[in-house]
């Protein structure tokens, strides 16, 4: 064998190891580097006092050691969480060979003290005999924080949703079960909440089970978040709710929640409310005259049916316009602003009667009756109210007409019944010389005598014209008797004495107005019931026979008789006070003594 090629083979298996050496250093330069830069901190310790024999920079940087510090201190320095019994404990299934590495969650402290979250991962370097340990360690203290942070936020939501006030429900819109609810849920439907958990939404809401789903799938996809049902509870009773609806996605799925208000008592007032002002807004409008709401300034609000139909407008016409531009004729203007004014800036109420015109242009007699509208306490404009008179004033004017008519006829009637009565007096007059002049000085008298009572001018003429033909029932007596000069027998008496009952007789089948056949009747008839024919008394006695008693009395006694002269007048005065309240009216005697006074 050559030498040279006995050397050859070592030659180059010396240069092969060489090679191989140079890329076992390159490899280990790469490994330092990858191990020098990583983001883990990463070391080795080891040995009975398991001091660190390396760190790398991410170490050093997030304890704030230096390495020269750390190789003097252990992983115990570090982790204030192990004793060196529980650490010992660690590394137990990696020094018995039962496990590769360990891994757990810990806490690093700093060289200042604080600390920070870690994951640690041990492993063994070597040989179990070497007792050498590499440990990787990465910074998870962001992590924790932020896992933190979402534990409590969740626990907050939690909470918020458990402890609200307003009932809340977690909804799948698949299917429609009630997935979760809170206390205030549980309370207000009135169901133990494992019942109320996994109840379809359709046997708490009214609506039909396809209502519910689409009204579910709106807010699903966020086309409606608001919705007002009516929700059965647990004792049947119905209640109005306001609900906001939307989507939470939670673990993995989109779920509606629901947060309710108990909306009951609001939504029945408001529809109290609303009834009653459907009502109102039914009388104002069917009211049986015309009424105009305005706003301050008198610009039309509102107009009824009334006012549309007296005045020919149609509502549009009048809405936003005022009464001034729409009813008041031109040559009223002035007294129309004036009324205006007093309503919306005087703010009093207004009240009268005028003249206004219609689209057409007639002209209306109305009445007008205007309030200012207050809203707590401030006005907010007025109401008035037309009343068409048009009707009432010809009614008035007709009335009046023939009032007046009537009038006119009643005195051609009392003209009329003048003349027969007049007549009347002159026949018994021709019949009687002796008591010629008799009758028309007893009505002159009895009428100063009414008139002096105060009587009314009418009742003044009914004792007139009854006092002119008081004696007419004479007609029937003979007339030697009534003009007789000597003293009368007994019976001619008497037969004077029919012709109270003779003069009624004769008069009444006259039709007057007053009771002109009575009051002849009882002209002879005394207050205290001494007289005739039949002795009645008081006030049985008509006002007007007692006034011509008087007179007449008065009148016989001044006069001469062919049987006796005249009583003086002192003689007359004297009587009759004496006769004053007990045959004789006291008023109407006291007439006629105030008459003689003057
Ligand atoms: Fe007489």
């Amino acid at each position: 064998m050559n030498p040279d090629n006995r050397h050859r083979p070592l030659c180059e298996e010396s240069c092969q190891a060489a090679l191989s050496r140079e890329k076992e250093a390159a490899r280990a330069g790469r490994l330092s580097r990858i191990i020098e830069t990583s983001f883990n901190e990463i070391y080795i310790f080891g040995g009975e006092n398991l001091r660190f024999e390396y760190a790398n920079a991410t170490a050093l940087t997030n304890t704030g050691y230096s390495l020269d510090e750390l190789c003097r201190m252990t992983p115990l320095d570090l982790k204030p969480a192990f004793t060196p019994e529980s650490f010992a404990l660690l590394l137990l299934p990696l020094e018995t060979g039962s496990a590769t590495h360990v891994r757990l969650d810990t806490l690093h402290r700093r060289k200042d003290g604080s600390t920070y979250d870690v994951e640690v991962q041990v492993q063994l370097l070597g040989d179990r005999e070497d007792h050498r340990f590499a440990a990787i360690i990465r910074d998870v203290s962001d992590k924790n924080c932020a896992l933190r942070a979402l534990a409590e936020s969740e626990g907050r939501f939690k909470s918020l949703f458990e402890k609200n006030h307003s009932v809340m429900l977690l909804i799948d819109p698949d299917g429609g079960r009630i997935v979760d609810c809170n206390e205030a849920a549980v309370r207000f439907y009135g169901y133990p909440r494992e019942k109320l958990c996994g109840t379809p939404i359709t046997e708490i809401n009214t609506l039909s089970p396809a209502e519910v789903k689409k009204e579910m799938k709106r807010a699903e996809k966020g086309r409606r978040s608001y919705f007002l049902f009516r929700h059965r509870v647990a004792d049947g009773s119905l209640r109005d709710v306001e609900v906001y609806s939307g989507v939470i996605p939670l673990e993995g799925k989109n779920l509606l929640y629901s947060i309710i208000h108990d909306v009951t008592e609001r939504v029945t007032a408001e529809k109290a409310l609303a009834e009653k002002t459907a009502l109102l807004d039914q009388l104002f409008e069917n009211a049986p005259f015309a009424i105009f709401e305005s706003r301050i300034g008198g610009e039309l609000l509102r107009v009824n049916r009334a006012a549309r139909e007296l005045f020919g407008y149609s509502e549009d016409e009048m809405i936003g316009r005022t009464c001034d531009d729409l009813v008041v004729p031109e040559n009223r203007k002035q007294e129309g602003r004036f009324y205006t004014e007093q309503l919306h800036v005087s703010r009093q109420l207004v009240a009268f009667e005028d003249v206004r015109q219609r689209k057409d242009g007639a002209l209306l007699d109305v009445s007008f009756i205007g309030f200012p509208t207050r809203l707590k306490g401030a006005v907010i404009g007025g109401y008035g109210i037309y009343h068409d008179m048009t009707a009432r004033k010809e009614a008035e004017r007709l009335l009046k007409e023939s009032y007046l008519e009537l009038e006119k006829q009643l005195l051609a009637l009392r003209r009329s019944w003048n003349q027969t009565i007049h007549i009347l007096a002159a026949v018994v007059e021709a019949r009687d010389p002796y008591t010629a002049g008799h009758q028309k000085k007893v009505a002159h008298l009895a009428g100063e005598i009414a008139n002096r009572m105060g009587l009314p001018d009418d009742e003044i003429d009914h004792v007139i014209m009854a006092a002119l033909i008081h004696d007419i029932g004479k007609i029937e007596v003979p007339s030697e008797i009534l003009s007789k000069p000597g003293v009368l027998s007994p019976l001619e008496i008497q037969l004077i004495r029919t012709h109270p009952e003779a003069g009624r007789r004769v008069l009444s089948g006259l039709q007057t107005p007053w009771p002109l056949a009575e009051i002849v009747f009882q002209h002879h008839e005394r207050l205290d019931g001494s007289g005739y024919p039949r002795g009645i008394s008081g006030e049985e006695i008509l006002p007007a026979a007692r006034i011509i008693a008087v007179a007449d009395v008065v009148e016989a006694m001044s006069s001469h008789r062919p049987y006796r002269p005249a009583w003086p007048m002192e003689a007359v005065v004297a009587e009759m006070t004496r006769q004053r309240g007990v045959a004789f009216d006291s008023a109407v005697v006291d007439a006629w003594l105030e008459i003689r006074e003057q």
